[in-house]
């Protein structure tokens, strides 16, 4: 295989506000729970039936720059206003932490689009973890005050579909290990049970609240990582 994998991460920060200027700390709390997700071995926060499903992604994120704007814009929408105004910089996994269409947490681009605007997208209350404020002075709105925002846009970013499929229970996310769902789960509906399987609602890629996501599958894991290999999309970005 590939071994371990590391990409470099280029920050935007597009504040309208101090509020919105997040701190370094704050930033760095984000990368943090990226690679403590994509480099988990420890499935004991999911259920039972689902922790042998579980994988070690062994990707590492390396933030390499954090770019600071100030922007009189307070809404970016969800149509890559944001890139048009600062493109995304080649070489690195762009972040754009910048406010968009509020109820909106975040929005990736799949592999295969536009150099420019290739990245992920998140508002700044969804980025970081509540987790490692230990001044208690993050910007972060709860249930979603754990980093999986970011977790579940990288996913997409690395080609993962939600995984419910985006249909009901015949459309699938091309992952032969993830429950066929129809639908997505909100908050930590442990109880659900759609197309005769229970709902993987620990899985990144479902909505659910953050403290009730757990696992990436080996499945995913072979989807991530093809992304990344000789001949894929974003072969160039690890060199
Ligand atoms: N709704 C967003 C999307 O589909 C992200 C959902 C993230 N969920 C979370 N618990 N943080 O890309
Ligand atoms: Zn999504
Ligand atoms: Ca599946």
């Amino acid at each position: 295989g590939l071994g371990t994998l590391n990409i470099p991460v280029y920050v935007y920060v597009i504040y309208s506000n101090s509020q919105q200027n997040i701190s370094d700390a704050q930033i760095n709390s984000q990368i943090t729970v990226l690679n403590n997700d994509f480099n988990d071995a420890d499935f004991s926060d999911v259920r039972h039936e689902f922790q042998n499903l579980g994988a070690d992604i062994d990707i590492n994120f390396n933030l390499q720059v954090i770019d600071r704007e100030y922007n009189s814009r307070t809404d970016w929408g969800l149509n890559d206003a944001v890139k048009a105004a600062y493109p995304a910089v080649n070489g690195y996994l762009t972040m754009w932490v910048a406010p968009i269409t509020p109820g909106y947490l975040g929005y990736a681009q799949f592999p295969g689009g536009k150099a420019s605007t290739d990245g992920v997208v998140m508002s700044p209350q969804y980025f970081g973890s509540s987790e490692y404020d230990t001044q208690g002075n993050f910007y972060l709105d709860a249930p979603f005050d754990l980093g999986r925002t970011t977790t579940h846009e990288v996913g997409h970013w690395m080609n993962l579909r939600h995984i419910w499929g985006d249909g009901r229970c015949r459309q699938d996310d091309f992952v032969s290990d993830t429950p066929s769902s129809d639908g997505p789960n909100y908050r930590c509906d442990l109880l659900e049970v759609s197309c005769k399987s229970t709902d993987m609602v620990e899985n990144y890629m479902d909505y659910s609240d953050d403290g009730c996501m757990g696992l990436f599958t080996n499945g995913q894991k072979f989807r991530m990582r093809a992304v990344f290999a000789s001949g894929g999309p974003r072969a160039a970005l690890v060199g």
